[in-house]
């Protein structure tokens, strides 16, 4: 492959951090990549330990929805590419507040949007939630035609932001690929996410909140595969085109807990049932037989396996997460911006 440059939008983010080091590994050098965040509070740049300002990779804090300055900051690049993972991301806060969501995610997009049309870009992955289908019941399953019916301020906001997209294929040509994937899980996930909350706060002795009855059900991938998903889209998708992202399999919540608890040898006496989530979808379950026979992908990494590597990644990595608690992490932010 000649060498490309890619903005990645949200790189500071769990996943977009975890795409950029799944295509340094994967590329190397042949992807010039300039990741772009605003670095809210869940931007953190020591999710990018081992990658280097000035090797083929560049980071610009920037607000997305911010014109002048994503024109700025990037007027000297020669994009080839976009994918956009910035956004407001975490259901409970945007319960607790829906303006930012509508701020990064509906006009942050628009925004991005526009630049990229404005620039020529040839690719453009925006990267969306299955939860913009809002919630099944105990049958059925999300395809790409499915009703968009987004139950929280989250999943409508991204919903503005996918059909933005999508109007910018239909109206202006640009070539925008949408994809909607399930739950993820992995290393650098800010711990506000059921995994990692309840990961760090069993170890801190603490118990874990399951809301309502944790009888809802998740459908969850491994970041790596969600990772390769987006790269096949990106490289071999059809402009235009919605492309969901399912994974191995789905569980209940207060199940999830519980693989957790056994793998943490801790007793059931620290799950602790709380009030449910306002508006809580009940069941997501994405149907991903398009991509899988288009594109060729399937998800690699057995849940069981994942989710036990993963919980291995927050007890061996306790800094990461107790810089967090402690908001140390955006004094390091200020550091590691400058490279
Ligand atoms: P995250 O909250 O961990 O990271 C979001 C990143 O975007 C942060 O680094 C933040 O600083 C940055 N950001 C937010 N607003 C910005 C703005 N206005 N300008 C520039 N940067 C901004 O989120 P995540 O879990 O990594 O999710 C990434 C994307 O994937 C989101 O678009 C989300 O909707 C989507 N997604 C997430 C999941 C999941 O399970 N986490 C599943 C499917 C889709
Ligand atoms: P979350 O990780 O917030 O992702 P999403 O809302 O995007 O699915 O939550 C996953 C599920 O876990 C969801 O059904 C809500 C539930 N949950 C709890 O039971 N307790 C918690 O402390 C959190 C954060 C989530």
């Amino acid at each position: 492959m000649s060498t490309q440059t890619w903005v990645v939008t949200g790189g500071a983010g769990f996943i977009g951090s975890n795409f950029i080091h799944f295509i340094r590994e994967k590329y190397g050098a042949s992807v010039v990549i300039h990741n772009v965040d605003k670095l809210t509070y869940a931007g953190n740049l020591n999710n990018l330990k081992g990658i280097e300002v000035g090797d083929s990779y560049y980071f610009h804090q920037v607000d997305i929805a911010d014109e002048r300055a994503l024109d700025e900051a990037l007027q000297d690049v020669q994009v080839d590419g976009i994918i956009h993972f910035a956004a407001e991301s975490h259901v409970d806060r945007s319960i607790s507040g829906s303006r930012p969501f509508i701020m990064s995610n509906v006009v942050g997009t628009d925004t991005l949007l526009a630049f990229a049309k404005q620039r020529g870009v040839s690719r453009f992955v925006h990267v969306s939630t299955d939860e913009v289908y809002g919630a099944l019941g105990e049958e059925g399953e999300f395809t790409e035609t499915s009703e968009i019916a987004p139950s929280s301020p989250y999943s409508s906001s991204k919903a503005g932001s996918d059909l933005l997209a999508l109007s910018y294929y239909k109206t202006f040509g640009l070539p925008v690929m949408v994809t909607r994937c399930c739950n993820n899980y992995g290393p650098y996930q800010f711990p506000e996410k059921l995994i990692p909350l309840a990961v760090t706060h069993l170890l801190q002795g603490k118990s874990v909140p399951v809301y309502g009855k944790g009888n809802q059900v998740r459908h969850w991938v491994h970041v790596n595969d969600h990772s390769a998903a987006i790269d096949r889209v990106f490289h071999a998708g059809r402009a235009g085109d919605v492309y969901n992202i399912g994974g191995p399999s789905e569980h209940q919540n207060i199940e999830l807990v519980r693989k957790i608890l056994t793998q943490m040898q801790v007793s059931e006496d620290k799950i602790e049932y709380v009030k449910d989530r306002l508006g809580h979808d009940f069941r997501y379950s994405v149907n991903d037989d398009k991509l899988r026979r288009e594109l060729g992908w399937v998800p690699k990494i057995n849940f069981d396996e994942g989710l036990s590597a993963t919980v291995d990644w927050y007890k061996q990595n306790t800094d990461w997460w107790q810089d967090i608690h402690s908001g140390a992490y955006q004094e390091q932010n200020l550091r590691l911006r400058k490279g």
